[in-house]
């Protein structure tokens, strides 16, 4: 017999089956790249290699980040630029990534300890996150040697403690 309780719930589980899933750019991405969009938020990669990142308390929107900043860095050694990480993983395979990650080692300020110290899990969740990301060239000044004053905007850094 139907009652009407159960001819609701039938109703509410069919409407339910053919509701569209909520659009979003993350539905179509796989959990591997996800984890690396995470891993990339809470590592701070955007935080130098996104431009405005920092400036604007994160509110760069995704289509923009990673490509690199004309914002340098200048310090003992030099003066360097965050470069495009969407071009730069676009040119090797996960496996030569996993193999520069864990023996990276850059001038200042990249951490390049933290690539150092990922899991080969965590590595490759970030490839394929970047991966996903559109390919957008952008011009990354190159690296400035010490005795040269930079033609862009730059961040002096103070010589290290001893
Ligand atoms: C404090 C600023 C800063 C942060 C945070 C940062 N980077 Fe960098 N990164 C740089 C700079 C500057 C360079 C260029 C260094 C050089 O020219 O020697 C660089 C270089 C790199 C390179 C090497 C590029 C090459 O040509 O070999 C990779 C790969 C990289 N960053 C990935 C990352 C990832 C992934 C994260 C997040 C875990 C990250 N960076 C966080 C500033 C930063």
């Amino acid at each position: 017999m139907f009652t009407k309780a159960f001819l609701l719930t039938a109703a509410l589980c069919t409407t339910a089956l053919f509701l569209p899933k909520a659009a979003s750019a993350d539905n179509a991405m796989d959990t591997d790249a996800l984890k690396g969009k995470y891993l990339i938020e809470i590592t701070g990669c955007n935080d130098c290699h996104t431009s405005g990142y920092a400036q604007s308390g994160g509110l760069v929107p995704e289509a923009k980040w990673l490509l690199g900043d004309e914002l340098g860095f200048r310090g003992p050694w030099g003066t360097t630029y965050p470069n495009n990480l969407r071009t730069y993983v676009s040119e090797i395979s996960e496996g030569d990534w996993v193999e520069l990650a864990r023996t990276l080692k850059t001038r200042p300020p990249m951490p390049w300890w933290a690539l150092n110290a990922m899991t080969d899990g965590d590595l490759l969740a970030i490839y394929k996150y970047i991966k996903s990301l559109a390919l957008v060239e952008s011009a990354v000044p190159a690296y400035v040697s010490p005795g040269e004053v930079p033609k862009t905007p730059y961040i002096q850094w103070p010589v290290p403690p001893k």
